[in-house]
C-alpha cells in the first residue's frame, strides 16, 4: 500500500502538557488535604489500594527537576509547552504573595525562553489554597476577585515571559467532579453549588482576560474545554439523537457561551467520544480499542470537535490529547491518528494552530493516582529518573519535520 505524506502549516506548534500539581511536588492545597484525610485514606484502604500510590507528595520532583524537563521538551523538537503555576504557591495566605515562589517560576519561564520555546501558561488547574478552600472554594462570592487579584500578580510578575494564556482548565470538570458526582475535592454532590461555582467560573474568565489585556492588548487567552464527541449510537433513533444533543449542550457547549466574547482563541481539550444510547447510563461504546483506564480510542472524534468549535470562529490550538498506556504499545499510532484527523480538519479549513501531547512525563492522575501513564517519557517511582519511551521518538520526528506518513 503506497503511503501518503501529509504536512502541517509552517507555524504550527508543537508541544506537550503538563499542569503544575500534576509535576511539581511539594504542594500544599485543597488537594494534597483531601488526599491525606482520614476519610479518603479509609475508603482507599477497604478498597484495598496501596495509599502510597494516591497521595501527589513529591510528585514528579519537577520544581526541582525543570531543567531536566525542559531538556526533555526540547529534545522532542516541540517549539511549544504549555506548563502550569500552583496559586498556593504564589499566595499561600490570603493576600500574600511569595517572592521566592515568584521567581522561581521566572526561572523555569527563562530556562523555556533560552530553549525557544513558546509558552503555554495555565493559571487554574483545579487546585485551590486551602485558605480559599476554607472559604467555600469556587462557591464563594468573593471569589472572582480572589482570582483576579492572583492573577494580577502573575501578569506584572511573569506576564512578560507568556506567549499565550490559559485561564482555567476544563473548568466544566470542577464543576461536575468536585460538586455533582463528588469525585474530586470538594466532594459535594449540590446542584445549586454546582451552579453557582460554573458561574463564578465564567466570571472568572471574562473579567481576566480583560485584566491580561489592559497590559497586555495582543494576548492571547482562553480556556482549555474538554470537548467530547457526543454521537448517538443509531442515528434514526430520535430519542438517542435528542438525547445526545442535550449532553453535548450541556458538557460542550454551555460553558463557551457563557465566555465566547471574551476568547483569543479556543485551547481544545480531546479524550472521549460518547455514543449515546437511550437508556441509563446513556453511553454504550464500541471499545474496539481502549487506553489503561479503558477510555475509547477514538481519533475520528477530534475532527468533529475541531469541526464543532469552528463555528465559534476563533483559532483553535488542541492542548491536550494522550492516552495513559504503560506499555507503550498504542502510543505512537494513537498520536498519528488523531494527527491525521487534524491535519484533515485544518485540509477542510478550520484554523488549527497546534497540537500539544498530554504529557510530557508520567505524573499524578489525580484521583487514580500514579498507575496511569500518559507519559512520553516514562518517570521512575523511585529515583525520579526519566526515560523516552519509544512513542517519544516518532513524537520528536514528527515535531522536527511537521509531517507525517500515513
Ligand atoms: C485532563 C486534565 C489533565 C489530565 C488529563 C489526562 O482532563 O486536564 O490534567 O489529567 O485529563
Amino acid at each position: 500500500m503506497s503511503k501518503d505524506i501529509i504536512q502541517f502549516p509552517k507555524n504550527f506548534l508543537w508541544g506537550t502538557s503538563t499542569s503544575a500539581y500534576q509535576i511539581e511536588g511539594g504542594i500544599t492545597n485543597d488537594w494534597s488535604e483531601w488526599e491525606t484525610s482520614s476519610e479518603r485514606k479509609k475508603k482507599l484502604q477497604k478498597q484495598g489500594r496501596d495509599l502510597e500510590e494516591y497521595i501527589c507528595g513529591k510528585a514528579c520532583d519537577s520544581y526541582n527537576r525543570y531543567e531536566e524537563d525542559l531538556n526533555m521538551v526540547a529534545s522532542l523538537n516541540c517549539n511549544a509547552y504549555r506548563m502550569g503555576v500552583e496559586w498556593a504557591r504564589i499566595e499561600p495566605e490570603e493576600g500574600k504573595f511569595n517572592e521566592a515562589e515568584i521567581e522561581h517560576y521566572k526561572k523555569v519561564l527563562d530556562e523555556a525562553k533560552k530553549k525557544n520555546l513558546k509558552i503555554v501558561l495555565t493559571l487554574w488547574h483545579w487546585t485551590n489554597p486551602v485558605w480559599l478552600a476554607n472559604k467555600g472554594g469556587w462557591t464563594n462570592k468573593e471569589v472572582v476577585n480572589y482570582f483576579t487579584r492572583y492573577v494580577s500578580t502573575v501578569i506584572k510578575e511573569l506576564g512578560d515571559r507568556v506567549d499565550y494564556w490559559v485561564t482555567l482548565n476544563e473548568p466544566m470538570v470542577h464543576v461536575s467532579n468536585g460538586y455533582l458526582t463528588g469525585e474530586f475535592p470538594p466532594n459535594k454532590r449540590n446542584y445549586f453549588q454546582s451552579r453557582k461555582v460554573l458561574n463564578n467560573l465564567a466570571k472568572a474568565h471574562n473579567k481576566t482576560h480583560k485584566l491580561i489585556h489592559q497590559f497586555y492588548p495582543d494576548s492571547w487567552v482562553s480556556i482549555t474545554k474538554l470537548t467530547n464527541d457526543f454521537q448517538p449510537a443509531r442515528k434514526w433513533c430520535l430519542l438517542e439523537k435528542g438525547l445526545a444533543k442535550l449532553f453535548h449542550y450541556n458538557w460542550n457547549e454551555k460553558f463557551l457561551r457563557r465566555i465566547k466574547d471574551h476568547l483569543d482563541y479556543i485551547g481544545v481539550d480531546y479524550y472521549f467520544h460518547d455514543r449515546i444510547i437511550r437508556r441509563p447510563p446513556f453511553k454504550k461504546n464500541k471499545n474496539k480499542q481502549v487506553t489503561d483506564m479503558g477510555w475509547e480510542i477514538y481519533p475520528r472524534g477530534i475532527y468533529n470537535t475541531l469541526k464543532y468549535l469552528s463555528k465559534y470562529k476563533k483559532p483553535l490550538i488542541i492542548l491536550e490529547n494522550g492516552l495513559a498506556d504503560a506499555q507503550d504499545d498504542k502510543r505512537s499510532d494513537f498520536i498519528r491518528n488523531h494527527l491525521y484527523y487534524v491535519h484533515r480538519a485544518i485540509q477542510e479549513g478550520v484554523d488549527v494552530q497546534g497540537y500539544f501531547y498530554w504529557s510530557l512525563l508520567d505524573n499524578f492522575e489525580w484521583a487514580e493516582g500514579f498507575w496511569p501513564k500518559f507519559g512520553l517519557y516514562e518517570v521512575d517511582r523511585n529515583t525520579f529518573e526519566r526515560k523516552p519511551r519509544e512513542s517519544a521518538k516518532i513524537y520528536a520526528r514528527i515535531c522536527r519535520s511537521g509531517k507525517l506518513e500515513i
